[in-house]
């Protein structure tokens, strides 16, 4: 859990603790002190929450996680929130904000708000895209179709991943425009093929190649409380040689029997130059990090980058894609578009990646719990908050467009 969100926790329970002792029953003083009832002592503590009961009473992002990981069976809830080792990185990608002010300008005339981006051959209203997350039907049945009609509705981008569970026909089809197809490269060539050309197919623009999933990673918290889930797993998860993309449109139809799982160890900048020769789609590497791989990216062709640390899901660096994402801006020099993930849950944190250079932001869990707590409902309302805060962000800072952010904006301790 993100250390703010820690003490947010700690402080309520200790509010909690002292409204509850002897020693506050009756002080026999006069007014709200005097006898302190459980409704006066959750007033005097700002950060007591009810449940919410309906999407719109989400005042942020958080509000809907806590809904999730009350629907969720333990063992998705796990798969959701798990980082490797001890998570540390998935915390680093919330501290390294702290590391990052933002400088307010005055007296700027911020009546019209324009937060539009343009990547490639489309302007996007506004600068923030739901990431590839695999097995959203783990989530709430049809998922992928549900973020399709949500970010539609919102005029938003929607990445769709390899594992998907719903065809991507399907997402095509509840969509005014295709979303950009995510590509785990596979072992076999082949395959890999057949994933991009059925992609190109629906009518993919991009194809969004992962490059830092490539092995198993110790993802401790999900093997830990996968334990506590009584269910019986097999009833939906597969076994048996290949049976683990079974419930994966993308490989309907494709011999899969010899596929260990989408780890590509075996990657190298060939595998670049090799997809970028067969594909019309534009390709952008995910998982981008480092100004030396940044410079390689460029020289190998490659159409834009996604500075990514997987939600700090595959590696345990320590290292936040805030603090990369300037050293990748700055070796690409605005060569190509650069977008950023990791971390992201408030409108300050994507004013300042944009105000760093990024041209867009993803989020992986947030709209994911947008998802699991009020369907497509939930998905609109994460856009919703986001979108807001971010104009709010914008206005408070006296910046009326991603162009004037840039000026600037953000200073480092
Ligand atoms: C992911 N992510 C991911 N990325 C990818 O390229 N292909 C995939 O199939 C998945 N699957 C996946 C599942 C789950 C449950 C999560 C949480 C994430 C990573 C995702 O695209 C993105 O990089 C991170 O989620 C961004 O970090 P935040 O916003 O979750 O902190």
């Amino acid at each position: 859990m993100p250390a703010d969100r820690k003490l947010v926790l700690c402080r309520r329970r200790f509010l909690q603790f002292v409204a509850a002792s002897p020693l506050f029953a009756d002080t026999g003083l006069p007014g709200p002190l005097g006898r302190m009832g459980n409704a006066t002592a959750w007033a005097a503590d700002p950060t007591a929450m009810a449940d919410i009961t309906s999407a719109a009473q989400a005042l942020n992002v958080f509000d809907l996680e806590r809904v999730a990981m009350k629907n969720l069976p333990i063992a998705h809830a796990a798969y959701l929130n798990t980082g490797v080792e001890g998570d540390a990185t998935v915390e680093a990608n919330r501290s390294g904000f702290t590391r990052f002010q933002i400088r307010a300008h005055r007296l700027v005339d911020t009546t019209k708000i324009d937060m539009s981006t343009r990547l490639f051959e489309t302007t996007w209203p506004v600068p923030i895209f739901t990431d590839p997350v695999s097995s959203l039907d783990a989530f709430h049945p049809r998922g992928d179709v549900l973020v399709a009609k949500a970010t539609n509705a919102r005029k938003q981008l929607q990445v769709y991943p390899t594992l998907a569970n719903s065809p991507i026909e399907e997402v095509v089809a509840a969509r005014e425009t295709p979303p950009w197809f995510q590509l785990y490269p596979t072992r076999d060539w082949a395959i890999t093929r057949a994933l991009m050309r059925r992609a190109e197919a629906a009518g993919c623009p991009v194809v969004v190649v992962t490059v830092d999933n490539i092995t198993a990673a110790g993802r401790e918290t999900l093997a830990r409380q996968q334990r506590l889930d009584t269910r019986n797993c097999a009833d939906c998860h597969s076994t048996g040689p290949g049976g683990y993309f079974r419930s994966k449109s993308m490989f309907d139809g494709l011999d899969v029997t010899q596929l260990r799982g989408p780890l590509t160890d075996n990657l190298s900048w060939d595998f670049v130059k090799r997809l970028r020769d067969v594909t019309a789609m534009k390709v952008v590497l995910k998982g981008i990090v480092t100004a030396e791989d940044a410079t390689s990216a460029l020289r190998y062709g490659v159409d834009g980058l996604l500075v990514s640390n997987h939600g700090g899901r595959s590696e345990e660096s320590l290292r936040s894609t805030i603090e990369a994402l300037p050293e990748v801006t700055e070796a690409v020099g605005g060569k190509v578009p650069i977008m950023i993930d990791s971390g992201f849950r408030r409108g300050s944190d994507i004013f300042k990646a944009l105000a760093l250079g990024a041209d867009a932001v993803g989020i992986g869990r947030p709209y994911v719990w947008g998802l699991a707590a009020f369907g497509q409902e939930g998905v609109e309302r994460v856009l919703d908050i986001l979108r807001t805060e971010l104009e709010v962000t914008m206005r408070s800072m006296g910046a009326a467009s991603i162009a004037d952010m840039r000026r600037g904006y953000v200073a480092k301790t």
